[in-house]
């Protein structure tokens, strides 16, 4: 299937992602299924409406553009294979189309936009998610929750298993994201139970990567806005004392993974930590950043996030058996892949 599709660093890493799931034998799932993604203009919604239109699947795709952007689908606009609804997900009216899979990942998932939205980020999970599985309810389709590393909030068990049931602080300013996926979950595991629903539960870990918004200062995901400040040759903001840790996956793995927990018809019901465990504390990540730009930046520290974890490293143990993946791209060759795409949209 050919591809609208002109980015040429995306176009690389979806023609990689393509091939793997070709060699593994999970291509042919897609091939002419009608798939309704929530949160198609965001980051990992717009990879995936990508990558499955290049497999042959049909888009229906859902976005209120309130932290995405039609700059990362418009090329799909021109195709037959996508159809666009403006509109809130929580107020989806059913959908003409016979609908195979739901991929449902709207939602506020930067802390500085969640902060000023905790009502809109809370509605999202809750109301939001009954309107996907309702849509998948009603279609007997299969239900994809992509939920967060953040439900394990501040965790005690390091690298996390899916087995960890989390210490999240439910009144705290993260809570309206943290509780709010956590609600979720449990509202795809009743839906499974109670009507026997074939849902699937990602737990996904920071992932970054090309259409990460890195242009919005009120948006704020780390890496991209590490970026843009050593680019800028401005300062670069680190909170706290940088030493807490995360571990950063690059987008290609996390679609590769998806799409295989997707197609794999005996998981269904299953959690599964999507993430690369590579562990890096954030003072190392701008100093890296700088390193690779060749920056004259320099670092400075700003006052602490409220609740935020001081480690998390997921344990991929699971999914690597049950998806028979690992992540292939390291940090540094994730960042650089990542620089070279925001480096021309600087000017
Ligand atoms: N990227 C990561 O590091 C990461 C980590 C953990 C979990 N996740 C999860 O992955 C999913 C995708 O995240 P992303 O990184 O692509 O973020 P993103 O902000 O780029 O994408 C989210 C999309 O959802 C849309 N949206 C938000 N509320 C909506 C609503 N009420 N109705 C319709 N659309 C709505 C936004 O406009 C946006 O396009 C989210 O569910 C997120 O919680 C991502």
């Amino acid at each position: 299937m050919s591809t609208p599709l002109e980015d040429p660093v995306v176009k690389m890493d979806i023609s990689a992602i393509v091939e793997a799931l070709e060699e593994k034998g999970y291509a042919d799932f897609f091939k002419e299924k009608t798939v309704l993604i929530t949160g198609v203009a965001g980051f990992l919604g717009s990879w995936l409406a990508d990558t499955l239109v290049a497999l042959g699947s049909h888009i229906v795709g859902v976005d209120n553009l309130s932290t995405g952007s039609l700059n990362n689908v418009k090329h799909l606009l021109k195709t037959k294979h996508f159809r666009f609804i403006e509109a809130d997900v929580t107020k989806l009216e059913p959908l003409e189309e016979k609908i195979d899979l739901v991929l449902h990942l709207a939602a506020r998932p930067s802390p500085d936009d969640y902060l000023r939205h905790p009502v809109e980020t809370l509605l999202t999970s809750s109301e939001g998610t009954l309107k996907a599985l309702e849509v998948a309810r009603r279609n007997d389709a299969v239900f994809l929750f992509t939920s967060t590393s953040e439900v394990y909030g501040d965790a005690e068990v390091i690298p996390t298993p899916e087995t960890y049931w989390g210490k999240v602080n439910p009144i705290g300013p993260r809570s309206c994201y943290d509780e709010g996926k956590r609600y979720a979950e449990a509202l795809c595991m009743a839906y499974l139970r109670q009507y026997g629903l074939d849902v699937k539960i990602s737990r996904i870990f920071n992932t970054y990567g090309p259409r990460l918004d890195w242009k919005n200062p009120g948006y704020g995901r780390v890496v991209v806005k590490f970026i843009a400040q050593a680019l800028k040759g401005e300062p670069i903001t680190v909170h706290g004392d940088g030493l807490q840790t995360r571990s950063f996956c690059y987008v290609s793995d996390n679609i590769e993974a998806h799409l295989i927990f997707l197609a794999k018809k005996e998981l269904k019901g299953e959690v599964l930590n999507i993430g690369n465990p590579e562990e890096v504390t954030i003072l190392d990540l701008a100093k890296t950043v700088i390193e690779l730009t060749g920056s004259k930046s320099r670092i400075v520290h700003t006052p602490p996030r409220p609740d935020d974890p001081r480690r998390r490293k997921p344990d991929i143990t699971k999914a690597t058996k049950l998806l028979d993946w690992k992540p292939k791209i390291s940090l540094r060759e994730g960042l650089a892949k990542t620089i070279e795409w925001i480096k021309p949209r600087l000017k």
